[in-house]
């Protein structure tokens, strides 16, 4: 191919789950102030960027066909977004792997911003501290940040201030994959809709759920997961309540919506649980598929 080099940079990014996600009211900006403990988990996407003689996204995996190719996604956004800083034109053929749910509350599109963010950044030689990554990180969507970063975080703002939290051991989850997505703006609407009238707390992280990632004790974590948005998701996807039945009588600790949903997520007590339970869910007939993962998993790194 005349006129595009060889050269590739590719990057894997985690998938994250919200431990906790407290909510408040709506700002007048739209977006409403959170605190959000990220947690992030080992279902990874990857992507790839090489030179080219312009802008093209493509994807593969099995939900490939949901992704857009265009310019909303969330990776071309990232290196338009880094080009213009940088007065470059944002000519680069961009390829994504993708293992992570798509519209499913895992940040998957996130996941794909801040990976094609570095990618491109190392690419281009630009050398972009973390401080300046992090800020067009933040400027792509609130859930970018912690996709970079990694292992586990508070969000405050609309997510995307983050702090970085210690994690004491490793956490074994199951994620049940709904089928179809769901929007989160519908989902956040949802929310000031079941909230409409009533006094909608600030929104704090909870000591006993800091406590209990430090620890690294799961079943004190299965006590104190807490996930404000999920009355809101199971308001406009009722069916999610059987899949998160089906989990816990396969023997989860604990359950909730992963996020905006649908994916939902199950703390287990370790592998051979999960895997018993990810089985179970499969069997179910609740969710399309079942995926076990580790946690904490690092943020976009290149490989
Ligand atoms: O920041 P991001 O583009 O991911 O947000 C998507 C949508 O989710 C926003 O347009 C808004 O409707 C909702 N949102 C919110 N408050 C937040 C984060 C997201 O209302 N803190």
């Amino acid at each position: 191919m005349s006129g595009v080099d060889s050269r590739s940079v590719t990057v894997r990014v985690p998938a994250k789950v919200n431990v906790q996600l407290a909510v408040g009211g709506a700002r007048a900006d739209g977006f409403h102030d959170l605190a959000n403990v990220f947690l992030a988990v080992s279902l990874f996407d990857e992507v790839t960027v090489a030179p080219a003689t312009r802008l093209t996204v493509t994807c593969e995996g099995p939900d490939a066909h949901q992704v857009p190719l265009d310019t909303t996604n969330l990776a071309a956004r990232a290196a338009v977004l880094l080009a213009e800083r940088h007065g470059i034109a944002p000519d680069v053929r961009i390829h994504i792997t993708k293992d992570i749910p798509v519209a499913g509350g895992m940040a998957g599109g996130s996941a794909d911003g801040a990976a094609a963010l570095l990618a491109c950044d190392a690419l281009w030689g630009l050398r972009s501290s973390r401080a300046e990554l992090l800020a067009i990180c933040a400027e792509l969507g609130s859930d970018v940040p912690f996709s970079l970063v990694g292992g586990a975080a508070l969000g405050i703002g609309r997510g995307e201030q983050l702090t970085e939290l210690p994690v004491g051991g490793d956490f074994h989850w199951v994620f049940a994959v709904a089928d179809g997505g769901l929007s989160t703006p519908a989902v956040y609407g949802e929310f000031d809709r079941l909230n409409e009238g009533l006094r909608v707390p600030e929104p704090r992280a909870s000591k006993a759920l800091l406590d209990a990632l430090a620890s690294g004790d799961c079943t004190v974590l299965a006590g104190a997961l807490a996930n404000d948005l999920q009355p809101a998701a199971l308001s406009l996807r009722p069916a999610l309540r059987s899949t998160l039945d089906a989990g816990l009588s396969a023997g989860a600790l604990s359950a909730l919506v992963s996020g905006s949903g649908p994916t939902t997520a199950f703390l287990v007590k370790d592998a051979q649980a999960g895997a018993a339970v990810a089985e179970a869910l499969r069997v179910s007939g609740t969710c399309r598929t079942a995926r076990a993962a580790t946690s904490p998993a690092p943020g976009a790194t290149i490989l």
